[in-house]
């Protein structure tokens, strides 16, 4: 099984903290990923601030919009670089589509490489029950590997899930599509509880499944020692894949 890599989520406002996580956790995973409490508050050059810690980033922005608004959208992050650019798959193929036209444009504009495209499926703090009160029948996994087929067929590079979809989706989309899961739990120890994750596994089973990368937040920036915490998912997730 080819590495698996860990991207650490730093959810977060406090600029400065967050900066010094991300050279602290530099050497010790993947990738960073950003997400809307941060962007909100820092905007790009708070991103081009984290990029200078030197790893790949994940901007985790969940775009869901009509089609010329996310494609405006994407254009305006590519000059960011990121590896991972996150859109709801709840936007339709349409919309999709739109936001892969607009990335391979712009990066080829800018001379840059395009973000690899990530659709959300279900989020993973999201059970069946959620899903029913929304109106959506039949199973949570289901639902997921519906999405999953509209992403890969709108051009997507892949998509979010849970852990529990991680094998189907690898025997339904092949080797190459990226399956990106949070919802990663420690099996014991600082950071094992669940939070609002409803679907979780430990890093070694994810990795095991199939994932192409884990996105571990809390456990790690939560924990008494960060860097600690990140080095032990990195070691569990290398034994294991
Ligand atoms: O702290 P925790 O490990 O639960 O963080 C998980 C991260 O993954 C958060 O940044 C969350 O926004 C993100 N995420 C998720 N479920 C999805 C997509 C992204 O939990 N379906």
């Amino acid at each position: 099984m080819a590495n698996v890599s860990l991207y650490c989520a730093l959810d977060a406002r406090d600029r400065p903290a967050v900066e010094r996580l991300a050279g602290l956790l530099a050497p010790a995973v993947g990738g960073l990923k950003l997400g809307l409490e941060y962007f909100c508050a820092h905007g790009p050059e708070g991103v081009g601030a984290v990029r200078a810690a030197g790893r790949p980033l994940f901007l985790d922005l969940k775009l869901h919009d009509i089609p010329n608004t996310v494609a405006g959208a994407v254009r305006s992050v590519v000059a960011l670089e990121p590896h991972y650019l996150t859109v709801h798959t709840a936007g339709g193929g349409a919309m999709m589509r739109a936001a892969c036209g607009a990335a391979e444009e712009e990066a080829a504009q800018l001379g840059v490489p395009p973000p690899n495209l990530l659709g959300v499926t279900v989020l993973t703090s999201l059970d069946a029950d959620a899903l029913a009160h929304q109106g959506i029948a039949g199973s949570t996994r289901d639902q997921v590997l519906r999405l999953a087929a509209l992403a890969h067929e709108a051009g997507l590079a892949g998509v979010i899930a849970s852990p529990h979809e991680i094998a189907a989706l690898r025997a339904a989309h092949g080797p190459d599509f990226h399956i990106v899961v949070p919802g990663i739990r420690p099996a014991s120890g600082a950071g094992s509880g669940k939070g609002d994750q409803a679907r979780v596994a430990t890093p070694a089973d994810a990795a095991r499944a199939g994932a192409t990368a884990l996105v571990v937040g809390r456990p790690i920036t939560q924990a008494p020692d960060p860097l600690e915490a990140a080095r032990a998912i990195a070691k569990e997730i290398a034994v294991a894949s």
